[in-house]
């Protein structure tokens, strides 16, 4: 049971850590292995995804990941969010989940993470234009849709797909497979979306919607915004997984380089990344279950700044321990 653990860049280390102990506590029998990645992996070897970095990845049962990104690449020509999108796609995690969660939400967004105009043709014309391709082969649409509907139908059956079919080749041809694969899951209520109109529905009535979903971008965008109206980034999770090998398992976040080194940053999104890693790599369903009770017992005992707390990343992470080393009876007070 082995855990390639890439602790990522600016708040990323400090997340890592609280990830640690809690699976120290929770499942001490994983095995983690700590790897270069990111920023910190420029620095030390000129590449963002080294080789023995991909290796190990792909050799484990699991990749777990803090957020990656550090202003000091921003425009530089090798930057860590390269290694990102080359480490999803080599593990083939095309299954983006990203659950949103709140009093009377329950959104999840399944987002197409290795194709459009994220991984299209792409360039630097000699007249100085610049140019990303959004290509999508109906075979990737419908794994992704095919996901989604399986999904929606284990939770409350309804299935938005969102898209820019107005105006996107790509779109259509989404529309189209979407389509035809919802004829194999009659009990699914299926409906397209424009993704203008999908962004305002969800910041107006996100309770709405059950799944949701779309193509790389238009997830991205849409994932922080579900985030936004539960609670906040420092909340959401995400799973990534392909149809075999380890699946990797981050924040929706990114690497917060305004509050880097503060030691205020939000561990929850990152220890539900950790519940949603024990569920879906390892089938440990209770274990997952106890790690999601004590995160939401310390965000009522020591919310972090983001939500309004004076909390820090190790006393939430204290929170989280002592919660889940309390006897049943004192956990469900
Ligand atoms: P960001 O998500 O890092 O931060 C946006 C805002 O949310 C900031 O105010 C930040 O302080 C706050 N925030 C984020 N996570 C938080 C947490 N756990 N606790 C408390 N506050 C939190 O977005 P950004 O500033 O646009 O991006 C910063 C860097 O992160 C960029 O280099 C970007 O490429 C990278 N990024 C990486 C990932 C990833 O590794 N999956 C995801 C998104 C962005
Ligand atoms: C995310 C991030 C990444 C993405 C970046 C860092 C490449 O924003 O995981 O949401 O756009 O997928
Ligand atoms: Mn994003």
């Amino acid at each position: 049971m082995k855990v390639a653990l890439l602790p990522g860049d600016c708040i990323g280390p400090e997340l890592a850590a609280s990830a640690v102990r809690v699976l120290g506590e929770l499942a001490p029998d994983l095995e983690l292995e700590e790897h270069l990645f990111g920023a910190a992996s420029i620095r030390a070897t000129g590449t963002p995804l080294p080789d023995e970095t991909l290796t190990a990845c792909k050799q484990a049962d699991a990749v777990l990941k803090g957020p990656i990104g550090d202003p000091e690449f921003d425009a530089a020509d090798v930057r860590p969010e390269q290694g990102l999108l080359g480490l999803r796609a080599d593990l083939g995690v095309y299954a983006n989940l990203r659950p949103a969660r709140a009093e009377g939400i329950d959104v999840l967004v399944v987002r197409e993470l290795v194709g459009g105009i994220y991984y299209g043709a792409h360039g630097v014309r000699e007249d100085g234009s610049a140019f990303d391709t959004c290509e999508y082969h109906p075979s990737e649409i419908e794994r992704i849709a095919r996901r989604a509907f399986e999904l929606a139908r284990s939770r409350r059956g309804r299935l938005i797909s969102v898209d820019k079919a107005n105006v996107l080749e790509t779109s259509r041809l989404w529309r189209r497979v979407v389509r035809e694969v919802a004829v194999d899951y009659a009990a699914v209520d299926v409906e397209d979306m424009l993704v203008d109109n999908a962004a305002m529905q969800l910041a107006t009535t996100p309770a709405q919607f059950d799944v949701i979903v779309t193509e790389n971008m238009f997830g991205d965008i849409l994932s922080d915004l579900a985030a936004a109206v539960t609670g906040g980034l420092g909340l959401a999770p995400s799973a990534s997984l392909a149809d075999e090998g380890p699946g990797l398992f981050e924040p929706v976040h990114g690497s917060a380089p305004d509050i880097a080194g503060k030691g205020i940053a939000n561990p929850a999104a990152m220890l539900r990344s950790v519940a949603l890693m024990l569920e879906h790599a390892f089938g440990r369903s209770d274990e997952a279950a106890a790690l999601e009770a004590a995160v939401d017992h310390a965000l009522g005992e020591a919310p972090t700044p983001d939500l309004g707390g004076d909390g820090t990343t190790v006393s939430f992470t204290d929170a989280v321990v002592a919660s889940l080393t309390a006897p049943a009876a004192t956990r469900t007070l």
